[in-house]
Order: C-alpha cells, then sequence, then structure tokens
C-alpha cells in the first residue's frame, strides 16, 4: 500500500505533491518521491524514509514545474531504498511513473516482454515504465491501454510522458486511485480526502480506465482506449483528517475520540426503544426464512470486531456464524451459498484482502454486507448493504475508535438479526439498546477512570520482552485486539491466548517477571478464568488484571488492576479494550516508538 498523487496546472506543482504526499503517509512512508515537468525535461527527487527528507532535498533545489507525480513508498518488491523508491524511470527518460498496488507477472514480463533491459532497482513497477517505452507509439493512451493488457495484479500509476509536458496520465486496476479537475488544473490521488482542499469532487478511476489531465480538460477511456463518460463524486469532507488538537500523537486524539465514535454510530440506529438500521435490506422475511449462516472477514483489528460479532451473533439470534480472516477465507474453499450473509469489515473500505474475499463471496451468491468507515470505498461500493462506521478520518495506523465503532455495529446488527429470528423479545431488545445507547458514556468513564494508571503501568511494560493477554469468550476476543495494539506500536513481542489453552503448552514459556494481562470480565465463568490466574502466577506471571466493577472484589488481591463500569456482558470488551489501548500508547511512548507510524506498517493495506 503506497499513496501516489499528480498535479497539472498553471502553478508550481511541488508544494501540492508534498500536501498530498503528507497526508497519503499513512500508506506507508519507507521512501517517498516526486518527478515533475522542468523545461523540457523529467526530474525527480527521492528520499528513503520519511517524507520529511523528500521537502529537505526539495527546499534545498527548489524545483520548479507545473506538471508532476509524487509517491510514498510501503515496500513490497525491494526494500527501502532511494534506488527503490518512486518515480521510476524508462531508459530514455521519456516515461517517469508512479505506482501503488503488485504488478504479480513482473518477473514473467522480464522474461518475455523485457529481455536484455537493465534496471535501476528491485521493483516490479520498473517493468511497466519499461513496457510504456517498449510499446510507445506516439499516442499515450493506446501505448497505456497496451502495457495494461499486459500486466497482472493490482495497479494505480500516475504517469508523465516528455512528449506531453502539459499532461498527467493515470491508470487503475483494483487500487484506489481518483482525478479532480479544478479550476487551474487538475490532480490524481489514492484517496479523495487528501484533495479536499483543492476540489469537491472527483472522478474514480474504475478497473481498467485511463485518465487524461490537462490544465484546461479531464478526459476518460476505457481499457481499449475509447473515450468514456463519467460523473464526479462529491467529496465526504466530514470523513478528512482534522490536526492533532494538542495531542503528542493522533492515536491519543482518536483514543480519547471514541465515545463520540460509537455514539455517532449507535444512536441514528436507535429508534423506538430498539435497533433500526435504515438502507439496508435486512427483513425480517430474509432473516426467518432466508438466513441460515453469517460468515464475518476482515483483517487485522476488523477481524478482532468480527470474533466478537460471531459470538453475539451466534448467542443472541441463534444463527451459525464464523469469523474469517480474509487472506486465508479465500483460499480455503468457504460453503457458503444464497443463505449466508457475508459481513466484510474494514476501517479503510480499501483492504486487498478483505476485498477480494468480498468478490469471492459475492461469486458464491452470499448477501453482501460490509461495515465500513471511509465513503465510497472500494469495499463499501461492491458491497449490496453497506453500514458505516461514523469514526470520523482515522489517521493513526493503530485503529481505535474505528475498531469501537465496528463493535457498536456489530451489537446492533446483533440485536437486528435476534429480533428477526425471533430469539429476542421486545422487553430484551430494549433493555439492550439502552445499555447500547449508555456504552459512549461509559466508555468516557472507563478513559477517565484508568487513564493515569496505564501511563502508571507503562514504566514496567516499556521493560518487557514478551507480554501475554488470556480471557476466555469475549474476554479472550478483547485480548486478540489488545495484544496487537501492543506489539503494533510499541514492538514488544505479544500474544493472546485463551485462558484455558495456557496449560496445553504456552505455560512453558511463563517464568518469574513475565507479564500477563487477564482479561476477566466475564463473571459467569471468573472463576475459570481465575484458575488460569493462579496456574501462570504459580509461575511467577506478572499480573495485571481487568475486570467490571461489580467483579473487582474479585480481584481484590491483585495490585495491578483496570476497573472498567458495569455493562452487559455482551458489551463488556467495548469497555475492557480501552485501559489497555492506552497502556499500549503509554509503552509505546515510554519507549520512544513513531505512534501514529509504526515501522513496517500503513494504514491501508492494498496489496494481498
Ligand atoms: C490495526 O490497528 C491495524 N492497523 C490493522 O490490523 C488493520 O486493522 C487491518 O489492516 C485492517 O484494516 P481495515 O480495517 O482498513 O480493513
Amino acid at each position: 500500500m503506497c499513496g501516489i498523487i499528480g498535479r497539472v496546472g498553471s502553478d508550481n506543482a511541488v508544494p501540492y505533491l508534498l500536501k498530498g504526499l503528507e497526508c497519503l503517509e499513512y500508506r506507508g512512508y519507507d521512501s517517498a518521491g516526486i518527478a515533475l515537468f522542468s523545461a523540457e525535461t523529467i526530474e525527480s527527487y527521492k528520499t528513503v524514509g520519511r517524507l520529511s527528507g523528500l521537502r529537505e532535498i526539495t527546499e534545498r533545489a527548489t524545483p520548479v514545474g507545473c506538471v508532476g507525480i509524487g509517491h510514498t513508498r510501503w515496500a513490497t518488491h525491494g526494500g527501502p531504498s532511494v534506488e527503490n523508491a518512486h518515480p521510476h524511470f524508462s531508459h530514455s527518460k521519456r516515461f517517469a511513473l508512479v505506482h501503488n498496488g503488485i504488478i504479480e507477472n513482473s518477473n514473467e514480463l522480464a522474461e518475455s516482454e523485457l529481455k536484455g533491459i537493465e534496471y535501476n532497482s528491485e521493483t516490479d513497477t520498473e517493468k511497466a515504465v519499461h513496457l510504456l517505452e517498449k510499446y510507445y507509439n506516439g499516442n499515450v493512451v493506446e501505448t497505456i491501454s497496451k502495457v495494461i493488457s499486459l500486466l497482472k495484479g493490482s495497479y494505480a500509476l500516475g504517469i508523465l510522458c516528455k512528449d506531453h509536458p502539459d499532461t498527467l496520465f493515470c491508470t487503475a486496476m483494483s487500487s484506489p486511485l481518483v482525478a479532480a479537475k479544478t479550476a487551474d488544473g487538475g490532480f490524481i490521488c489514492s484517496d479523495a480526502g487528501a484533495l479536499s482542499a483543492y476540489a469537491d469532487g472527483y472522478y474514480p478511476i474504475k478497473n481498467g480506465e485511463i485518465c487524461v489531465l490537462t490544465k484546461k480538460s479531464i478526459e476518460f477511456y476505457d481499457q481499449f482506449g475509447s473515450s468514456i463518460e463519467k460523473k464526479a463524486v462529491s467529496i465526504d469532507v466530514g470523513t478528512l483528517t482534522s490536526d492533532k488538537q494538542g495531542y503528542d500523537h493522533y492515536m491519543m486524539l482518536e483514543m480519547l475520540q471514541q465515545p463520540d465514535a460509537v455514539r455517532d454510530t449507535v444512536i441514528p440506529m436507535i429508534k423506538n426503544n430498539g435497533i433500526n438500521i435504515e438502507n439496508i435490506d435486512l427483513t425480517d422475511d430474509y432473516i426467518k426464512n432466508e438466513l441460515h449462516e453469517v460468515v464475518i472477514v476482515a483483517c487485522g483489528s476488523a477481524y478482532h470486531a468480527g470474533v466478537v460479532g460471531k459470538q453475539l451473533i451466534g448467542s443472541l439470534a441463534n444463527i451459525r456464524a464464523q469469523a474469517e480472516i480474509a487472506s486465508e477465507f479465500r483460499y480455503t474453499e468457504p460453503l457458503i451459498d444464497k443463505h449466508t450473509l457475508a459481513i466484510f469489515i474494514s476501517q479503510s473500505g480499501e483492504t486487498a484482502d478483505t476485498l477480494a474475499a468480498l468478490r469471492l463471496a459475492k461469486q458464491k451468491g452470499a448477501k453482501i454486507l460490509s461495515v465500513v468507515n471511509v465513503c465510497g470505498s472500494a469495499i463499501a461500493n461492491e458491497s449490496d448493504n453497506v453500514i458505516y462506521t461514523k469514526a470520523g478520518r482515522e489517521v493513526a495506523v493503530a485503529t481505535t475508535k474505528a475498531y469501537s465503532a465496528q463493535l457498536a455495529v456489530l451489537y446492533a446488527l446483533a440485536i437486528r438479526l435476534a429480533r428477526g429470528k425471533g430469539t429476542m423479545c421486545a422487553e430484551t431488545e430494549k433493555r439492550m439498546t439502552y445499555e447500547l445507547a449508555a456504552l459512549p458514556q461509559k466508555i468516557q468513564q472507563t478513559i477517565d477512570r484508568n487513564i493515569e494508571k496505564a501511563e502508571i503501568y507503562a514504566q514496567r511494560f516499556s521493560k518487557a520482552t514478551d507480554i501475554y493477554f488470556i480471557g476466555r469468550r469475549l474476554d479472550y476476543a478483547a485480548s486478540l485486539e489488545a495484544s496487537l495494539k501492543m506489539k503494533e506500536i510499541s514492538y514488544i513481542h505479544s500474544e493472546a491466548y485463551a485462558a484455558g489453552e495456557m496449560k496445553h503448552g504456552t505455560l512453558s514459556l511463563i517464568e518469574t517477571g513475565v507479564p500477563v494481562i487477564a482479561l476477566a470480565s466475564d463473571g459467569e465463568i471468573f472463576g475459570k478464568t481465575y484458575s488460569n490466574i493462579c496456574e501462570v502466577m504459580a509461575r511467577g506471571a506478572d499480573m495485571l488484571v481487568v475486570t467490571t466493577e461489580k467483579n473487582k472484589h474479585l480481584v481484590s488481591e491483585f495490585k495491578n488492576t483496570f476497573i472498567v463500569p458495569d455493562t452487559l456482558p455482551e458489551f463488556t470488551v467495548s469497555l475492557q479494550i480501552v485501559p489497555l489501548q492506552l497502556l499500549s500508547y503509554y509503552t509505546a511512548k515510554k519507549k520512544g516508538c513513531d505512534i501514529d507510524k509504526p515501522k513496517n506498517l500503513a494504514k491501508s493495506v492494498t496489496v494481498e
């Protein structure tokens, strides 16, 4: 997942390119570069590492040009280096190109189409720019059409051609790309949100489409080079980033925005003491008579939310439910059909593994529902029904508010399905809906009650080399997310483990001083979890226990605890995860990690 930007206009393109890349850095930050027309040539500036390095280079060189392309990279083929940084050039320097995606047949193309070519990089991308040179016939659209007929995989390409110094070309296949026309020129970009300062409408570049942008015009062609018409889409300014509002990191801001994110997401779904999810065709008749199974498919934290959803849909609606990791689901020959409701959860709506799984489920006849945080994203566009989380734009790579909003949607969905299946009476629905409406306030209480403790505990955790999170049922589901938060921003190895499973092997790793965080909010099986806590303590574990107000008397022997307010057992994950997000944040902060942009990661994983 990389970010690409292009600008054509009457003034210097460099500031636009750098500002755009700033908005796109969440997509990858291993290296960055720009290319722009200057006099009769295309010149480029590249750096390994963050965009700040590129900014320094361009401040020194002060390049000026009105047409240019830019790129911020998350390394796939070829490590982070200046050589592998985009843009890449054809040998004659006639073409410059930036790419987001993976050209899966790049090695075959090197053999079949580019024999004898010497490469300047280890990237798959470079094959594409040499193919442009090879097949160039004077007509760039025809050349692009020919080259993309050879490419397999995913790509969003921004292209400059030396013979057309006033023109920007782009094309895409299974990789997000938009074009926007402005009064003085235009842009191409991986993410419409990054253009909101300049344009209020944009054109999504669909698979195989080619766009030609000049100061005065914007034209579109299909993959065969025939001219097509497209309609502009308005930019949902609401999803756009704000600044950090005085906090050290977006992650802290976004953790504190969780009450609002949950409130904005669930309140519109609560009507007449019940759940009413608008604009989706989940009728009582479909739920009662057609729906046999639910499969929830996602990646990372979204998958962890799915594990909670699966448990609640099963227990409340008595529907067979599965939670699947998208990159696995695709290759397991899933047994789904028209009686399956396939739910795809994704903050970005662009995750390639999740999108590919969605397409497979659609092929198999399942009804497709997605839970997405970005309007107009690829996953949303390809779903039969979409429920939008209203978390607002989430910038920190480690998700917090979007995950909490996803949980809230899944709670509402489970209640809705239970009513449809007739397994939940009106009184129970009213009680659960009431508690759901109270959740934002309880999240706020949880933050207020535990934020200082989290910072204190972090002093100790920051020295750990391994941290274990254990729990049962929904406590285990919460531990999955808690463990991911800890490792992805503090770089400390961490594992989530079903508490009852520890004695079947992993207990061998527990010795004096090893931190174990036990999530023990499930009062019904507290005794079982307590036994597992005793097992690890007997081996010297350094315990931290998370439980609810109602159960806190059961953990009074422990020095280190997070206590969360009481809520329904079904909703406790939303509260338990908060102090553990905060603990991860402060642990990473103590270690001096780059919390908003952890190494090797990116916010939107648009490659498989
Ligand atoms: C979570 O903190 C990570 N950033 C990552 O696991 C993320 O949840 C995953 O890549 C899925 O992203 P999506 O929700 O945008 O599809």
